[in-house]
């Protein structure tokens, strides 16, 4: 499901010395990643971060209903079985990269809409969450759709454009699942939101959620990146990407535009197949 030697390549070059950093709210961020390591942490941290932690409003996830594709369906596939197996596998593997490379946010996009970037960004943080020894947080980039909330049966009043401008703190805005997963979900957002991604106000964030919260993963599910100018513009502030691929119809070309357009934006982590299965049913059919 995973193609996962682009993540294998960046880990035999873990030596090499980190990309240059050109911005300066990418070096507040970092800063801030060594001031949360476990290793430089002051005894009060800990006890500051739970409370930060337990200070955030839960939400619950809709009660399991079956497999359907509604948002209980969804939300259930995801907590156990073959799918959930599978993202745990990532799982294991971004881990590995973060912690070797000092990385802390991914970016999660598609060549196009309904390539299924919104179910990877939501597993892979389901996933993530059932490791007790681990933080992260999941924010929903794609603004104009609000896709996340739906998905998980909430119904947020708030848009996170007001995080990212700053008009509002992450204590103020993020809410929290069970007990170490932050959201960022959102209500759709009118367009024209998108020029937020333009300037640092992104980095600003990211850096804001790692100082508070230390998560060890900020997972950003992003607009579609072949027909959204947006996902562009915050490329540049996510240590890396993943691109979910629908087995159903992407094509090799897709991928290829895809690519091109990160370089120099930021990592390319991996390839995501999502309904692999479907594809091999449909050839299957086929003969
Ligand atoms: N592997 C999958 N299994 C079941 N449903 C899926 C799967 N991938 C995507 N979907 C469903 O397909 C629809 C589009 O997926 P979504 O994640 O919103 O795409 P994107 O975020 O790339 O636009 C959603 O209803 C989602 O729940
Ligand atoms: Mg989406």
């Amino acid at each position: 499901m995973v193609d996962t030697r682009r993540l294998e390549q960046l880990l035999r070059e873990k030596r090499s010395p980190a990309r240059p950093v050109g911005r300066g709210a990418r070096s507040a961020i970092a800063q801030s990643y060594g001031a949360s390591a476990p290793a430089g942490r002051a005894p009060g941290r800990d006890d500051a971060l739970r409370a930060a932690w337990a200070a955030l409003p839960e939400i619950t996830p809709p009660p399991a209903r079956g497999h359907g594709t509604g948002a209980a369906g969804t939300v259930a596939a995801l907590g156990h079985g073959p799918v959930a197996e599978s993202f745990d596998l990532l799982r294991a593997q971004l881990l590995q990269a973060l912690r070797t490379r000092g990385w802390r946010s991914i970016g999660i996009t598609a060549p196009v809409r309904g390539c299924g970037a919104s179910f990877v960004s939501l597993a892979l943080a389901r996933s993530f969450a059932r490791l007790d020894n681990v933080r992260a947080a999941l924010l929903d980039l794609d603004l104009e759709t609000g896709a996340l909330a739906a998905r998980l049966g909430a119904a947020p009043e708030g848009h996170i454009s007001d995080l990212i401008a700053g008009d509002l703190s992450a204590a103020e805005y993020l809410c929290r699942m069970g007990r170490n997963l932050a959201l960022g979900l959102t209500a759709p957002f009118p367009e024209g939101a998108t020029t937020l991604f333009h300037n640092d106000a992104l980095s600003q964030t990211l850096g804001e959620i790692a100082q508070e919260y230390s998560p060890d993963v900020i997972l950003c599910d992003l607009p579609p990146l072949l027909t959204e100018d947006s996902t562009l513009a915050a490329l540049p502030s996510l240590d890396g990407v993943l691109i979910v691929a629908d087995g159903t119809r992407t094509q090799a070309r897709d991928l290829s535009e895809c690519e091109r357009l990160l370089q120099d934006r930021t990592q390319l982590l991996g390839v995501v197949l999502n309904r692999g299965f479907d594809t091999v049913a449909a050839r299957r059919a086929q003969h």
